[in-house]
């Protein structure tokens, strides 16, 4: 029996790998009234967010904070470094890898890439052999995705670092951990990356308009030398003391306050605790999926174990099914919002998210509920349901 359009008994299960649960405390910690701008309690709050945020990307150096989302940091990194006529070399993992280029290419930015952005992650042999090519060192950075969100590769980012170094390229490491902030491992300083960014609405269990981005002294000494485009994204500007500056404008007080709440969440759990949580979670999934995939008309997207991500698992469907009809039955019926396949896996994939505010019962019935919207396409899979289990047990 369907449910009214209108009527959802009981939880929605947020299976999108972003926007994830905000927890209560969280969306408490939002409902109060703003401060003036002069107020010095707002700013304190900033101040202990920033240094919340540097153990979490690992680092000493800045971390700005912006009202904008993922790709208003690619717009930060991209006018701070960048003039056109630079060129990059892109690990290309996957679609968000891919529309990170094609940022930068709008810009006038030249993009090499290395990685086919399907099945496995891009070999480091390949990116190896790309930065030696570079014989005149004409590239002025290395980007890399952590996590894919759209094809769920992950990479190995210390391991580009370390192609680097024995080249002894002085191209600076930009890291996007949009989706791997908080769920799996990173160290920014200790593993030599200069840029790092994410966003609030992912493994920081904010609402989306944040967007956090930490810059080692060897790229602020860059966008020094850049020529100024953008006043709002500009790092040196907002290198200051003054809380008006610092944001560009207004801060987004809101988002703020549940940045803060989240933080404090992440600290009572444990950064590392918490991506513990995130590797379980992960495994109970793959069990599943492997499952899934059994009788071979269902496949793990990422071939490789070692290359899938601990946040996001990207599911192919059998050939020549919709797979919008899937997500919208389980959206409708079920109270479970999952993602879809993005650019060329369009209609062809399904995506769980499994970060964030999420326990091993939440991820149980996102993956029962699954298994009932497979059942209602008879799709050929086996149940993962026990494998699932056990993999939690
Ligand atoms: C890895 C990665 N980078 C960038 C983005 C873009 O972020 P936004 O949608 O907040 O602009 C996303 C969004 O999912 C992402 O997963």
């Amino acid at each position: 029996m369907s449910q009214s359009a209108s009527l959802k008994i009981g939880r929605t299960f947020l299976h999108t790998p972003g926007p994830t649960y905000i927890p209560q405390s969280v969306r408490n910690a939002m409902q109060r009234q703003s401060y003036d701008l002069a107020d010095q309690t707002f700013f304190d709050i900033c101040n202990r967010c920033v240094e919340a945020l540097k153990p979490i990307f690992g680092t000493r150096h800045n971390v700005f904070i912006y009202a904008a989302n993922g790709h208003g940091a690619w717009d930060a990194v991209a006018q701070n470094l960048f003039t056109e006529g630079d060129q990059v070399l892109l690990v290309n993992n996957g679609g968000f890898s891919y529309w990170w280029g094609e940022h930068l290419s709008t810009l006038g930015v030249k993009v090499h890439s290395v990685g086919q952005g399907t099945h496995a992650a891009a070999g480091i042999d390949a990116i190896q052999r790309a930065l030696a090519d570079d014989k005149s060192k004409k590239i002025k950075a290395v980007l890399v995705a952590q996590i894919d969100t759209a094809s769920s590769i992950k990479a190995d980012v210390p391991a580009i670092r370390r192609v680097m170094d024995a080249l002894d390229h002085n191209a600076l490491l930009l890291a996007d951990v949009v989706a791997s902030l908080g769920t799996m491992p990173f160290e920014m300083d200790a593993w030599g990356v200069d840029v790092a960014f994410s966003a609030s609405q992912k493994a920081m269990m904010g609402p989306a308009g944040l967007a956090m981005v930490a810059v080692s002294q060897k790229a602020m000494d860059v966008a020094a030398a850049n020529p100024v485009k953008s006043v709002y994204w500009n790092w040196v500007m907002r290198h200051g003391a003054d809380n008006y500056t610092q944001f560009g404008g207004t801060a987004p007080q809101h988002g703020i306050f549940g940045l803060e709440a989240a933080l404090e969440r992440l600290n009572q759990e444990g950064l590392a605790v918490a991506q513990q949580r995130h590797d379980r979670l992960a495994a109970a999934v793959h069990a599943a999926v492997a499952c899934w995939a059994a009788p071979g008309a269902m496949a793990f997207n990422v071939n490789a174990p070692q290359d899938r991500a601990n946040s996001v698992t990207t599911i192919l469907t059998p050939e020549g099914f919709a797979s919008e009809q899937l997500r919208n039955y389980a959206r409708s019926e079920l109270n479970l919002v999952l993602a879809g396949g993005l650019g060329p896996l369009s209609n062809k994939a399904i995506r769980i998210g499994h970060m964030g505010d999420l326990n091993e019962a939440m991820i149980l019935g996102c993956l029962a509920a699954t298994e009932v919207a497979m059942h209602k396409f008879d799709l050929p899979f086996e149940s993962g349901l026990d494998a699932a289990v056990k993999a939690l047990a």
